[in-house]
């Protein structure tokens, strides 16, 4: 049974997807017509549009991560051993990007991106375990890694406040070059993690 991330809290199982269910696994090459028929679901679309959305280019875009030719490491989101979504985290620093190191400017940090891909599963509390669960098993795993950054756009405030649910904070607005929308920064250290019971 996957560890649910360390909390005091009991899951909500009034109802809802049990989040007990949630694993992860690596994005496979065989994943991607589900990737294509995700990214081309309005509630996605409306968020996660940079790669576009024809098969040719999802698959130009995920295929380096896949391969580990890219720094960013590529999860499927599972419940109960069914895909529901994605998540990727990656390592911000001035080697893979430094512009964008730069602006964010929080040291031995990573990135965390995810969507929940399956409608049915949306706005039924499972985003926060989801990230939890995720920050414990593949980012604060790596004893390299002091703070998580999530940059959702500003006017994101389901996203954002599933974050915050998980125990993240505003930290900063930035303007990437080449992004149409601004990035709302939250953040959450290794600290703030360990010692963040949820309530
Ligand atoms: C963002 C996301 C991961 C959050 O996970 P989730 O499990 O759906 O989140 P929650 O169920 O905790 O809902 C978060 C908030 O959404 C809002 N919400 C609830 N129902 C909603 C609806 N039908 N439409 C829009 N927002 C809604 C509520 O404010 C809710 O917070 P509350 O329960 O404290 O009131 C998920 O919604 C998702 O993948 N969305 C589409 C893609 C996306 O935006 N990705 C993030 C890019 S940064």
């Amino acid at each position: 049974m996957p560890i649910l991330a360390e909390t005091d809290e009991m899951p909500d199982k009034t109802g809802g997807p049990d989040p007990y269910g949630i694993s992860f696994r690596r994005l496979r090459s065989s994943d991607l017509g589900l990737m294509h028929r995700w990214l081309n679901a309005p509630h996605v679309r409306r968020w996660w549009y940079a790669e576009g959305t024809s098969y040719a280019e999802i698959e130009e875009h995920y295929l380096p991560a896949i391969e580990g030719r890219d720094s960013a490491k590529p999860f499927v989101i599972l419940h109960e051993n069914k895909p529901i979504g994605y998540v990727q985290s990656y390592r911000i620093s001035s080697q893979d990007d430094e512009g964008y190191a730069r602006l964010v400017d929080v040291k031995d940090s990573a990135g965390v991106d995810l969507f929940i891909g399956e409608a049915s599963y949306l706005y039924q509390g499972l985003g926060r375990h989801v990230i939890r669960n995720f920050l414990s098993e593949h980012v604060f795993s790596d004893p390299e890694i002091e703070t998580c950054v999530i940059g959702p756009e500003p006017k994101n405030t389901a996203a954002i406040r599933a974050y915050e649910k998980a125990g993240f904070r505003f930290f900063k607005t930035i303007h990437v070059p080449g992004e149409p929308e601004p990035e709302y920064l939250m953040t959450l250290t290794r600290r703030e993690f360990d010692r963040d019971d949820l309530g």
